[in-house]
């Protein structure tokens, strides 16, 4: 039997909704991914063509995913089923949502722990370098499990007394710390170089390469194509105005990683810091940059906290996908749900954790997959990350390049 709609949750409220589909959406993917792309696509560039993107392909997609979950009011499986009547191999695209959603959770899981134990760094490890640090087992291990019991708490409390209770909570913090942040960034001295590489697009700049990075962050950003917004959407009432509401979340996303480049790069610029070092950017550059400025210390204590709050109310989104997928469709409890699940994930993310040089079997892995490794990855997180972000349902989410090695060296 499923249930049936009276049983099924929902938001509390409008803004609710909006400030978890934004929380969602907002996540490494705006304060991580976007500026060392941002960064290496040679600044304004990139950032006009991303915002096309966004505005031309992202938005109508997200009212896309929005509208079939609440006409549904399923998962993404069950969304399918409804508009394809089941036996169609449809299905599978929603399977694969859900199963994607497992294999992000997990390692999306592994960098957001490290964006935790980087806000308390000077407590639990002052002297380690980024490689030293990434590469101890024991450290990444128990911050990947800190990280996921905070998002199975908050996913365990329920839709409204959950999800939405914690992005009304998270997000304003995340405001007011981005804000700060940017306000000590653009006062050093020489942010005004780093502002213009920042937002003048140099049109020679736009290459191919950079229109399919950009179009691949426009979906990765926006949570696309891997079901969050069929899940988050499935919890509006039938009748409710997407319209509205969907702009909003586009328009805050946007906004926050624009907020993003903008007290990353003068930083970088005014401490004369590289801004193509790629994944390794946030990891890294910004920790020198950090130590090298009034007040460094603080403000890397606050934006490390920032990345980790992003990545929380996206973690959650990603496991509410495959919980939702368990409540509706295997009539499980939610409490059972995200404990197993969960149980899943955090042995899941295993792998993934110590394939930054903490084990050698899943740092390198030429031996399966020869010197230039699957897709010309050879660590396990990398791998899983070429798979499924790049293969994966929403076409070209995160880099095919090496960027997992690039981020450790
Ligand atoms: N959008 C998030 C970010 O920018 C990541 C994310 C959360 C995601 N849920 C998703 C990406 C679903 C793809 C699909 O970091």
């Amino acid at each position: 039997m499923e249930a049936t709609s009276a049983d099924r949750e929902q938001w509390g409220s409008r803004i609710g909704f909006v400030l978890a589909a934004a929380g969602s959406a907002i996540g490494l993917g705006n304060i991580w991914r976007f500026p060392y792309l941002a960064g290496e696509g040679g600044g304004g560039a990139f950032v006009l063509i991303y915002l096309l993107c966004v505005v031309l392909i992202g938005m109508p997609y997200l009212y896309a995913e929005l509208s079939l979950g609440r006409n549904s009011q399923r998962n993404p499986v069950g969304a399918i089923k409804s508009i394809t009547g089941g036996g169609s191999a449809w299905i599978l695209v929603g399977g694969f949502c859900v199963l994607a959603g497992f294999v992000i959770l997990s390692y999306y899981s592994v960098v957001a722990g490290w964006a935790v134990g980087y806000a308390v760094k000077d407590i639990i490890a002052p002297t380690m370098g980024f490689q030293e640090f990434a590469a101890s087992p024991g450290m990444v291990i128990a911050l990947l499990g800190v990280f996921l019991l905070l998002t199975f708490l908050v996913v365990v409390g329920g839709v409204e007394e959950g999800i939405e209770r914690w992005a009304k909570i998270l997000l304003p913090i995340l405001l007011v710390l981005i804000l700060l942040i940017i306000f000590r960034a653009v006062t050093l001295d020489g942010a005004l170089e780093g502002l213009t590489f920042y937002l003048v697009p140099d049109f020679s700049a736009i290459t191919f390469d950079l229109v399919i990075a950009a179009l691949g962050q426009a979906f990765f950003t926006l949570s696309l194509g891997m079901g969050a917004m069929i899940t988050y959407g499935s919890y509006l009432p039938k009748r409710e105005d997407i319209a509205i509401s969907g702009a909003y979340v586009v328009v805050f996303n946007t906004l926050i990683a624009l907020m993003a480049g903008l007290m990353i790069f003068p930083a970088i610029f005014a401490m004369g810091a590289d801004p193509e070092a790629g994944p390794a950017l946030v990891f890294v550059v910004l920790p020198k940059v950090f130590a090298q400025m009034p007040l460094g210390g603080l403000v890397s204590v606050l934006f490390f906290l920032l990345l980790s709050i992003a990545a929380l109310t996206s973690s959650i989104s990603l496991l509410e996908v495959v919980v939702s997928y368990f409540v509706d469709e295997q009539q499980w409890s939610r409490q059972k749900s995200v404990w197993l699940i969960g149980g899943v994930v955090f042995l899941m993310a295993i792998p993934s954790a110590l394939s930054q040089g903490a084990s050698g079997a899943f740092s390198d892995m030429s031996y399966l997959f020869g010197e230039s490794g699957l897709f010309g990855q050879n660590n396990f997180l990398g791998i899983l990350d070429y798979l499924i972000g790049t293969a994966g349902c929403g076409g070209p989410t995160l880099p095919p390049t090496s960027w997992w090695r690039g981020a450790v060296s």
